[in-house]
């Protein structure tokens, strides 16, 4: 595996163990003959960093927009914040949502708007009270967090895939959410500018207090961002823990997966 240094070290993080912000009891999800979840249970704590690990097709994203309220499972229980999802009406489940940042697979940025414009969009949908100067205020503020102050007049056009991912992460952040959802943040990037999205996942945990749910097939982002480690694999999950833990072990489904990703990043 390519290996560059992260010039951030992650910080121990302040993990409530006893206070779950999401849990999902049972879950099930089919699309026509297709069983992609078959019974999932998952609690993430306040402050924790939970990576899901899983080859492609395994059902991350399914799961992830489950989370956020974005698809229905056909069975089982899902709470986030102490809200169960499928009690809310839709103007409880919009302003649960608001409180949810979605980092999207691909950055979701509107490509005919500037940075600045795209930033504004969620905070004048969600925040219709705000003047003109705290939305100047607050596009400067995330602008600065993700590392990109020079970038607010450009157009997404104008920016590279680590930018633009950064982007993305800014405009969830502008609306100060308490859990976070990163679906793929380093997918297409270079190793450099992995290490940087990860650096930048590890501040935002600790700068906005988040808790975290981190959807890739990057072994390099799992082990940089993740508290704690799951592996799905055909609709279940087949182990937790620490990185070490989950890859200490036998089970010749997670030996697989390791070594094929490890194959891949030598390439
Ligand atoms: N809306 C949908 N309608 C029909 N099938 C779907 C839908 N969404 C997902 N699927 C199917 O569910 C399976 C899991 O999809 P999902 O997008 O969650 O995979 P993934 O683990 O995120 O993969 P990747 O790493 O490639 O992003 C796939 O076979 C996909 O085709
Ligand atoms: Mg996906």
């Amino acid at each position: 595996m390519t290996q560059v240094e992260s010039k951030y070290k992650k910080l121990h993080a302040q993990i409530d163990r006893n206070n779950p912000v999401i849990t999902l009891r049972d879950i099930h999800k089919a699309f026509g003959a297709l069983q992609v979840l078959k019974g999932v249970d998952l609690d993430v704590y306040k402050g924790e960093n939970l990576v899901v690990l899983g080859r492609s097709g395994t059902g991350k994203s399914v799961l992830i927009k489950i989370i956020a309220g974005l698809l229905k499972p056909d069975r089982g229980q899902v709470s986030v914040l102490g809200q169960e999802i499928d009690k809310l009406d839709t103007r409880e489940l919009q302003a649960l949502r608001a409180k949810i940042g979605f980092s999207f697979q691909s950055s979701a940025l509107y490509d005919g708007m500037s940075v600045r414009a795209n930033l504004e969009f969620p905070l004048v949908r969600n925040k219709r009270h705000l003047g003109r100067k705290e939305i100047d205020d607050a596009v400067a503020q995330v602008l600065d967090d993700v590392g990109l102050s020079q970038a607010i007049d450009q157009t997404p056009s104008q920016l590279s895939g680590g930018q633009k991912k950064r982007i993305g992460i800014a405009r969830t952040l502008i609306l100060q959410p308490e859990i976070m959802l990163y679906d793929e943040p380093t997918a297409g990037l270079d190793p450099l500018t992995s290490v940087e999205i990860n650096d930048l996942i590890n501040e935002v945990q600790q700068r906005y207090n988040t808790s975290s749910v981190i959807i890739t097939h990057d072994l390099t982002c799992a082990r940089a961002t993740g508290d704690r480690i799951v592996m799905l694999s055909e609709g279940c999950f087949l182990r937790q823990g620490t990185f070490d833990e989950v890859f200490e072990s036998d089970d010749p489904r997670i030996r697989n997966f390791y070594n094929t990703i490890l194959l891949i990043n030598h390439e």
